[in-house]
């Protein structure tokens, strides 16, 4: 969602700030704006619509000349998406200017207040209210004057903010709201997210909730919420420019679905030593495992699917029962969790505010929660009593890919190393379930080699107005994600279902035609899922299946089949995934879709 970026240095900013702004996007955004320091005055430019929009405006940045300023893409949630509504906001004397990510949730009140004072409102937005605030604390001191603003704020934010009494200074604030600082040399940074910082530095500087921070060309000093002065750890930044890039692909999508066997070995490489898996950030005796009585996974889309794949690992290696709850009602729910409750929260933004939310509503029952995210220094991974990172590199594609299947190979090396230290993964099961986690990398590499035919099967499947996903136990979790897949990015409805749901309702819906995507990956239940794809044909459908290869009982049942290598059942999702994510793919491109960047969509919902 929202995206913020803020230099100040000796450099012409506005250039800058509309790269920063470009390598932004994948957030998701519908306007974009920036206000640059000029010669005493604050000069803001905005449009309705893309970074490039606001690039031909303002001729790149050249007609928005100065060193110091602040930019922004805008998701809309308070008024619609108009130049007027877009960031950066102005003051009424014209001496602040202000971005922000987050939602005000006292805005409706401070409005009345700040209206009935004298101020003038330009538009709908919560975040204006922030920068008459401003205006009326103004004493002379900025820092004074940004903390009772502060002071004044319900809810989450990120903000930026620019004065013109002080020309090269910035302030940068967070409040459950990303936004990271970059550290120069003669000039300073911040921005919602290291990939708008990686050009042009690797050091970077995470705030917690409640910090806030003043930048110079000169240097970066960060107060805590009293306005006392803190040191910070500068942390080197491991992402690089080239994997927020899209080096040759013509999207980050397929970039990204290319990048899977490497993202997938560097989550798991460094993890097997010796024959064993070792995961030293969350190393607990067996005893202290044995304190759980019970696994909740949390989270949200694609995640939570990750979650719905993995629990039957879980289960089967470490024999404790495991509900998958998706954050948004897990946070308004009564859910009885207690201190005997591992919490796992699955999130590659470690953003998501729904996710957030459950989170801390777990944590405040007793629940020791273990964060599997890709984000480095993110929201949920410092929440966490324990953080696995995901190692997947820069996802950049809304649509998650690689973010996906790092997540599950985290999550069965997870069922592994509990299942040993419980003795419920007995020796009988380990060396195989070992050699095929090993394999895994090899394994998704064949799967994507093996799937050269997808373009051929997106022209038959892309004008199709509705499509279903079907498929049983581990075969139904990857449908379910496969439908999201083939949701998002070519906008045709898809649906999921399990396959032995089908004759409860579903099946009144198969027509003549109507495309059906059987997963059928699951060596145990093979059988049963062929048994309904004969029952769907029979009403007309036309059946894609996604088989382990070797099946050949298949080919003569479904009207196409795509295959991957064979792999146990329970580690299956990870290779049955990479056809549903190349279809979508591949549909969407037929359809003309915006693949990396689909409507109405955010990378990471920092909002609820
Ligand atoms: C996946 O393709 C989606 N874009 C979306 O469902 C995503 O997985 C969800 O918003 C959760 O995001 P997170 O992993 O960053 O928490």
């Amino acid at each position: 969602m929202c995206g913020i970026v803020g230099f100040t240095g000796a450099r012409e900013t506005a250039p800058l700030l509309l790269e920063g702004l470009k390598r932004l996007e994948y957030r998701g955004y519908d306007s974009a704006g920036i206000a640059v320091m000029g010669d005493q005055v604050i000069q803001v430019e905005k449009v309705s619509g893309k970074v490039q929009k606001l690039s031909d405006k303002t001729d790149g940045g050249a007609a928005v000349p100065g060193c110091t300023g602040i930019g922004h893409t805008r998701w809309a949630t308070h008024g619609a998406p108009t130049d007027l509504n877009a960031h950066p906001h102005l003051s009424n004397d014209g001496r602040f200017a202000v971005v922000h990510n987050g939602i005000i949730e006292n805005f409706a009140e401070l409005r009345e207040e700040l209206i009935a004072a004298g101020y003038t409102f330009q538009s709908e937005t919560d975040t204006e209210v922030i920068v008459h605030l401003l205006e009326s604390f103004d004493g002379g001191d900025l820092k004074t004057t940004v903390m009772r603003t502060v002071a004044r704020l319900e809810g989450s934010y990120a903000l930026g903010v620019l004065c013109s009494d002080k020309p090269d200074t910035l302030y940068a604030v967070k409040e459950a709201s990303p936004l990271i600082l970059g550290v120069g040399i003669g000039e300073n940074y911040f921005a919602s997210d290291v990939t708008a910082l990686v050009s042009y530095t690797k050091n970077a500087i995470y705030l917690d909730d409640g910090d806030f921070a003043e930048l110079t060309p000169a240097g970066i000093t960060v107060f805590d919420s009293t306005g006392k002065k803190i040191e910070k750890p500068v942390s080197r930044i491991t992402w690089t420019v080239e994997a927020a890039e899209k080096g040759g692909y013509d999207h980050f999508m397929l970039k990204e679905i290319m990048e899977q066997p490497a993202a997938v070995r560097a989550a798991i490489a460094p993890r097997v030593k010796d024959g064993e898996v070792h995961l030293d950030e969350f190393d607990l005796s067996p005893e202290e495992l044995k304190q759980f009585n019970k696994i909740v996974i949390t989270a949200c889309g694609s995640a939570y699917y990750a979650g719905c794949a993995a629990k039957y690992a879980l289960e089967s290696l470490c024999r404790i029962p495991t509900e998958v709850v998706l954050a948004s009602e897990l946070r308004y729910g009564e859910p009885l969790i207690d201190s005997h409750t591992l919490l796992i929260v699955i999130s590659q933004s470690g953003e998501t505010a729904d996710t957030i939310a459950a989170m801390k509503e777990c944590r405040s029952r007793g629940a020791k929660a273990l964060a599997i995210v890709n984000v480095v220094e993110s929201t949920i991974a410092k929440l966490a009593d324990w953080t696995l990172y995901t190692w997947a590199g820069p996802e950049i594609a809304v649509a998650t890919t690689k973010g996906y299947t790092t997540q599950l190979a985290v999550l069965f090396l997870l069922a592994m190393s509990m299942g040993r230290k419980l003795g419920t993964l007995d020796d009988d099961r380990y060396p195989a379930l070992l050699y095929d986690i090993l394999r895994l990398p090899k394994l998704i590499q064949n799967a994507i080699d093996l799937n050269h035919g997808i373009p051929a099967l997106a022209k038959k499947y892309h004008k199709s107005p509705s499509l279903f996903f079907i498929g049983r136990n581990t075969d139904w979790a990857v449908a379910l994600e496969g439908a999201l897949k083939m949701k998002e990015i070519s906008y045709i409805h898809a649906e999921s279902y399990a396959a032995g749901e089908l004759k409860h309702g579903t099946i009144a819906l198969i027509e003549e035609g109507t495309p059906v995507i059987a997963v059928c990956c699951n060596e145990h239940l093979v059988d049963k899922t062929i048994s309904n794809i004969v029952e769907v044909k029979a009403r007309g459908a036309r059946v894609l299946a996604v088989a382990l290869r070797g099946n050949h009982k298949i080919v003569s049942q479904a009207n196409d089949v795509i295959f991957i290598p064979e792999i146990n059942t329970l580690f299956s999702p990870i290779l049955a995934v990479i056809p549903m994510q190349l279809l979508a793919y591949h549909v969407a491109k037929e359809n003309g879709c915006d693949i990396d960047k689909p409507k109405n969509l955010a990378k990471s919902v920092t909002v609820e």
